[in-house]
């Protein structure tokens, strides 16, 4: 507990004013506290117990069918101008929106118990940022003790120190013996309220963990990218990979692709069979802190403490390392369950007999719909990972290569292309566009989204455009850029590109390419590799696919570059 005096203890006693809970509890961030989270989610049917024989230490968890992904709709830049948020944010001006929240807000923690979570992003580095999030959600407190350090020691750090102020309720007050049900959250009223200029969070309605973590998206990205604008850093939506050489050489690389393309899976991305000797390890699999260093070399740290993944999709085929981080000591969200305690997800192999589906209803193959939400998430500790790079946590971070942005485009997009220079890069990723995916409510088909931050940037997307082009000058190592999209489609419907481990040759190419040590040849884009440096003699693809996977149609190329010219006039 804090001194009874401190900013913090008088934020906590506002909002328990204001929210009226029946008890206060100060999170330590203790393994017995977590142990004790998960056995009061179990007690209230919140979370499932897995089979320990199967998974150990392990819970499932099913959402409201209305609560299964961040809700772009209901997400608020909050500034007195309506011009800081920018054309791409839904604006409200900060004195109303408090006021439609304290509304809702009053008495909304009745009969539940509201969490105090001090926690701290990018913890020890130079532009760590603090936050102390009230919640009346067991089930969030459980995943932000594993997605954020956080608990008494932070508490104790913060001391007189600025804090992001983060008020959460699932807004689902209990009448005087009422009981909880497993999924509270309020089927009318959401939001997901951002006040950059008092330091402010508040999230209403909803238990997802991109609308409920508020450390995650809220605070690391959308009140960071306003930070880092003011103070000469970027808040990216990125992953972070190091590979070794079997020379024993090391770079690592950052990577911005929107939400469901494949962060998570690249991040811990297994070498194929023939890069015997190369070694890829993880620092981040979602949100990366990139600032100058001393040498004005390119630096990035991971803020987060934990992997909040997509299950569908991973099996011991596409993602090994990642199937072996959620075999123990893990929350899964909206996954089916097998008869004998286990989950299953679309994508993991053959499908059992019987299962429950994610909204808890028996389920056969034939079924017709899918067993997993298609947003289906595992929550974990990064220290879950095998492949978690020795310097994950270091507090200078580690020295990026590359970059990269990708998108998900079945047309038009080679595997890979190299930017001739910072600022094309730059417009590469300012006009990045990708198809709908089931981790935000509502998408477009298909939509620009700029450097993976469209539901991301808490300030003006121009302003943060011209940051990215500023922020050159700080850096006096070279740092090139590549644009990368997986999922080219074929004539028939399917990807050309193998895909997750296959890329780990992209990632080996594009740090050959930093190093200078291969060859590019030009293409409509950009510099392109040679399949035989790509494939370096795997036959993992033939040239004459190679071709097909690489070629850029000189009129779908017009055509983009008109959509391109106007997305850009609307920034
Ligand atoms: P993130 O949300 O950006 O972290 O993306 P994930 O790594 O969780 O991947 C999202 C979805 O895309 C999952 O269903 C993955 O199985 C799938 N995916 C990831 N990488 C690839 C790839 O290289 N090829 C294909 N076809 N699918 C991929
Ligand atoms: P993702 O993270 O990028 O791994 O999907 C969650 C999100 O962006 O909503
Ligand atoms: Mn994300
Ligand atoms: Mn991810």
């Amino acid at each position: 507990m804090p001194a009874p005096n401190s900013s913090v203890a008088a934020f906590v006693a506002e909002i328990a004013a204001l929210c009226k809970p029946a008890a206060i509890h100060w999170c330590d961030g203790s393994e017995a506290e977590y142990s004790a989270l998960c056995a009061r989610l179990v007690s209230e049917g919140t979370l499932i117990p897995l089979n320990p024989a199967k998974r150990p230490n392990s819970y499932l968890a099913r959402s409201t069918p209305d609560d299964v992904a961040r809700l772009e709709h209901r997400t608020f830049i909050c500034t007195t101008d309506a011009a800081e948020a920018g054309p791409t944010n839904n604006w409200r001006e900060p004195v109303a929106m408090r006021a439609e929240l304290n509304t809702l807000l009053d008495g909304a923690m009745a009969g539940r118990t509201l969490y105090v979570l001090p926690f701290v992003m990018a913890s020890g580095t130079p532009i760590e940022m603090f936050g102390v999030q009230v919640t009346d959600s067991a089930y969030v407190a459980a995943s932000m003790h594993i997605m954020t350090r956080m608990g008494a020691d932070v508490l104790a750090r913060m001391e007189g120190k600025p804090f992001v102020r983060c008020v959460h309720s699932v807004g689902a007050p209990l009448a005087q013996g009422e009981t909880s049900s497993s999924w509270p959250s309020n089927p009318t009223h959401k939001y997901i309220a951002h006040f950059p200029e008092t330091a402010e969070i508040m999230s209403f309605g909803s238990g997802y963990g991109g609308n409920a973590l508020l450390g995650k998206k809220c605070l690391a990205l959308r009140l960071a990218s306003v930070e880092a604008h003011k103070s000469g850093w970027l808040a990216e939506h990125m992953l972070i990979v190091g590979l070794e050489s079997p020379e024993g050489e090391k770079a690592y690389v950052a990577g911005a692709f929107p939400s469901a393309c494949g962060k998570t899976n690249f991040a811990m991305v297994e070498p194929p069979e023939d890069m015997k000797g190369w070694t890829v390890s993880t620092v981040g699999d979602d949100i990366a802190w990139l600032f100058a260093g001393p040498r004005g070399e390119l630096r990035a740290v991971n803020p987060e403490a934990g992997f909040f993944g997509v299950a569908p999709g991973t099996s011991a085929k596409t993602n090994p390392v990642a199937m072996d981080m959620v075999g123990h000591d893990c929350i899964f969200t909206n996954c089916a369950l097998t008869e004998d305690g286990d989950v299953w997800w679309e994508g993991m192999g053959t499908p059992p007999d019987r299962l429950i589906d994610w909204q808890g209803r028996p389920w056969t193959p034939d079924a017709g719909r899918p067993a997993a939400h298609p947003n289906a998430r595992f929550t974990v500790r990064a220290t879950n990972c095998r492949t978690l790079d020795a310097n994950w946590n270091a507090p200078e971070g580690v020295e990026i290569s590359a970059l990269l942005f990708g998108g998900r485009l079945s047309k038009t997009f080679p595997l890979v292309f190299e930017a001739q220079d910072w600022a094309e890069g730059v417009l590469w990723a300012a006009t990045l566009s990708s198809e709908a995916t089931a981790a935000a409510e509502g998408q477009a088909d298909i939509r620009r989204d700029p450097f993976a931050m469209l539901p991301f940037c808490g300030y003006n997307i121009a302003d943060y455009m011209a940051h990215w082009l500023a922020f050159k000058d700080k850096l006096t190592v070279d740092v090139p850029i590549f644009r990368v999209n997986w999922f080219r489609k074929d004539e028939n419907g399917r990807f050309i590109w193998p895909g997750f481990r296959e890329n780990t040759r992209v990632l080996r190419w594009v740090v050959e390419r930093a190093r200078g040590r291969v060859e590019a040849r030009s293409g409509l884009l950009g510099g392109l590799p040679r399949h035989e440096d790509l494939v370096n003699g795997s036959g993992s693809i033939d040239a004459a696919r190679f071709d097909i996977l690489m070629a850029s149609d000189p009129d779908e190329i017009r055509a983009e570059l008109e959509g391109q010219k106007r997305h850009l006039a609307g920034m």
